[in-house]
């Protein structure tokens, strides 16, 4: 197991949440549920706010705290790649959740559809998924979640937090096992066009840009935390339900398409829904396969 990428140790001071987001926030209240508790750590810059929450769950941090950053300098995104995060241009924000093991399985397809529901009521868009968690707005890339778990090493308690460290990425229905600790969730929403790199622009969207207005942020940033803390609770309660509807019903376009993934080699099939465990069906000439991790390529 590798330690975390970096920690907290040469990261600005925390400041004090901006009354644009603490506004909204405290208005919430009660509906924040799993983060009412309003533990955030509000950054002008970090490398990556997954990093400094990964650092800070280690150390014990409880459930609920949320780090939340303007811009990052190293942001991560899924399968090792740059999530580009320019100051101001989108909400960069990673909650620590210390999930029961029964929650894990739909954890990240439950953040997918938190944050299109969130992106839905604050600003009226109506984002739609691509398996597991990425969330777009026609072919435009509006929102993605980035699930790091940190496990138990062999002998360590329950009641400790000082060893262990931040599993590599995990995704989609194989954040598992008994001897997990915490998971933290990434999200990056795009708000406004930025001057990303050209690889990252020409596939991304913002709610900015769709809507050609600007928007309220601390409404946005209230929303998320509102419907992923209503999301994660079901699945606590053993009520995944309603999570498996609401993905499916927001994931309709992208089904019956063609995708393709490596499997020791390039795999073809089309897709055709996800099982109650959040894995993705693709239907192949050697029959129906099950699919809980890795890219799948929409072609
Ligand atoms: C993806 O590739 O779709 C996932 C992107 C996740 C980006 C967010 S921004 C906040 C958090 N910090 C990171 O470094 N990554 C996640």
């Amino acid at each position: 197991m590798s330690p975390p990428k970096t920690t907290h140790r040469g990261t600005e001071a925390p400041r004090p949440v901006p009354n644009e987001f603490a506004e909204p926030l405290a208005r919430a209240g009660d509906r924040l549920g799993v983060f009412s508790h309003q533990q955030f750590l509000w950054y002008t810059t970090v490398p990556s706010t997954n990093d400094l929450a990964g650092a800070l769950a280690e150390r014990g941090a409880r459930e609920g705290c949320a780090v939340i950053a303007e811009a990052q300098s190293a942001g991560r995104g899924r399968h090792g790649r740059a999530w580009s995060s320019p100051p101001g241009a989108g909400l960069y924000i990673s909650t620590i959740l210390r999930p029961p093991t029964h929650a894990l399985s739909l954890l990240t397809i439950a953040a997918g559809v938190a944050v299109a529901e969130a992106v839905q009521s604050a600003t009226g868009l109506d984002p739609r998924l691509k398996w597991p968690n990425d969330v777009y707005i026609g072919e435009g890339k509006l929102a993605g979640v980035l699930a790091e778990a940190g496990s138990m090493d062999d002998g360590e308690d329950d009641s400790s937090h000082e060893r262990g460290g931040a599993d590599p990425e995990r995704s989609g229905a194989d954040l598992h096992g008994p001897r997990l600790k915490y998971v933290v969730l990434g999200i990056g929403i795009n708000i406004m066009p930025a001057a990303h790199p050209p690889d990252v622009a020409a596939k991304a969207t913002s709610i900015e840009g769709e809507l050609g207005r600007s928007i309220d942020r601390g409404l946005l940033l209230t929303e998320c935390l509102v419907s992923l803390s209503a999301r994660y609770e079901e699945l606590r309660q053993k009520r995944a339900d309603g999570v498996l509807t609401a993905w499916r019903a927001r994931s309709a376009a992208t089904l019956g398409r063609k995708v393709e993934w490596d499997a020791g080699g390039a795999r073809l099939g089309v897709a055709e829904g996800i099982d109650d465990t959040g894995a993705l069906l693709v239907r192949t000439d050697q029959g129906v396969e099950r699919i809980i991790s890795g890219e799948v390529r929409w072609i």
